[in-house]
């Protein structure tokens, strides 16, 4: 009879173990900020399964000109999403672009950009994800073009275009624009749209938000460079913010393709950080650029 008891409570114990989220994922204020990030992030728009707002499941197909990837499961699930995950695992994803099992991840999954992030807003990220309910849906594989399907050649893109590690702040600027140069290229990642890449799909940094043709799923993203003629320098702080909540432009349009989901996320902002994205947008190199991207559809 005795020598069942050890058997017994550990079996409890393993029970308890089973069931208890992880450390932060029990912390409110961390999962609330970690929500907070996740939207303006726009994570939802690419690993959302069934729809913005649904559990980030995965499933979405994204084209590039390196192939179909297939978005992942980064719901707590064990077997299909990041349930095993240990913060530091995760910590590892956003900042170095590297998965739980050590295999370099695909720009496409916007890395680059969230390894921007601080340390505090990677682990309210991981606190918000833990605390959903798990989706039993698997991954589908990637359908990369050869030879981009071995991702140990990712080795080279990294050690060309790829330096990890948080954005430092300027002293030389107010915090206003601090904040709107940190969610721009730490979190809301603008550029990974509005930026033209160069043959290897990085980013061009000497024509930063100046538009990019023909960018992922054959969208136009447009020049958001303050030059007058041919970029947005003729709109206001105001202009910039009321296109970020309401998604309307100053001539009462309202943006398409994959601007609607960016606004599905910069419209649950704060006023003060749609304050702060416009003010950082108003400071950058004005760039003229002479073709214009062609109407979506068109
Ligand atoms: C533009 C679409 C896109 C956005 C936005 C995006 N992801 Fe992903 N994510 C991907 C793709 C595609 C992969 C798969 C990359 C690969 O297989 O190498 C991925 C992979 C991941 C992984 C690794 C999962 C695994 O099983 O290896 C994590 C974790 C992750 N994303 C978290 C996030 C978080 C958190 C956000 C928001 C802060 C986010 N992603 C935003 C497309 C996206
Ligand atoms: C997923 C890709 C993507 C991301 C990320 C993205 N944009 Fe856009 N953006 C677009 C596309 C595509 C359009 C054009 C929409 C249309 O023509 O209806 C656009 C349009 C705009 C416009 C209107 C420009 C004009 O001339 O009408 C502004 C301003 C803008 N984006 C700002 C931003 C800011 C600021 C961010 C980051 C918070 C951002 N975008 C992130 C794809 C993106």
């Amino acid at each position: 009879m005795l020598c069942l008891l050890p058997r017994a409570s550990a079996l409890a114990l393993s029970m308890l173990f089973a069931f208890m989220p992880p450390a932060n994922a029990s912390d409110p204020a961390a999962v609330a900020r970690g929500k907070y990030l996740y939207t303006a992030a726009g994570c939802g728009s690419c690993h959302g399964g069934s729809g913005h707002d649904s559990a980030p499941s995965g499933g979405l197909g994204l084209d590039t000109p390196f192939g179909l990837f297939r978005v992942p499961n980064i719901t707590p699930d064990r077997a299909n999403g990041i349930g095993t995950w240990s913060l530091g695992d995760f910590h590892r994803a956003m900042r170095d672009g590297i998965d739980r099992e050590g295999r370099y991840l695909y720009p496409v999954f916007p890395y680059p950009s969230f390894s921007r992030m601080t340390d505090t807003d990677i682990a309210d990220l991981y606190a918000y994800l833990m605390s959903l309910p798990p989706a039993a849906i698997a991954n589908k594989p990637h359908e990369a073009k050869p030879p981009f399907g071995w991702r140990d050649l990712l080795v080279v893109w990294r050690a060309l275009y790829f330096t990890p590690g948080p954005l430092a702040p300027d002293r030389s600027q107010d915090d206003a624009w601090n904040r709107g140069n940190y969610l721009v290229h730490a979190v809301s990642h603008c550029e990974e749209c509005h930026t033209p890449r160069n043959a290897l799909g990085a980013l061009r940094a000497d024509r930063a938000f100046s538009g990019n043709i023909g960018g992922p799923a054959g969208e136009n993203a447009p020049n958001i460079t303050p030059n007058r003629a041919t970029g947005i320098g003729d709109w206001s702080l105001d202009d910039i913010e009321t296109l970020l909540k309401t998604g309307m432009t100053p001539d009462s349009d309202f943006v398409g393709s994959g601007m609607r989901a960016v606004v599905r996320g910069t419209s649950q902002l704060t006023d003060a950080d749609r304050h702060a994205i416009a003010v950082y947008l108003k400071s950058v190199t004005p760039i003229r650029v002479d073709v214009k991207p062609s109407q979506p559809g068109g």
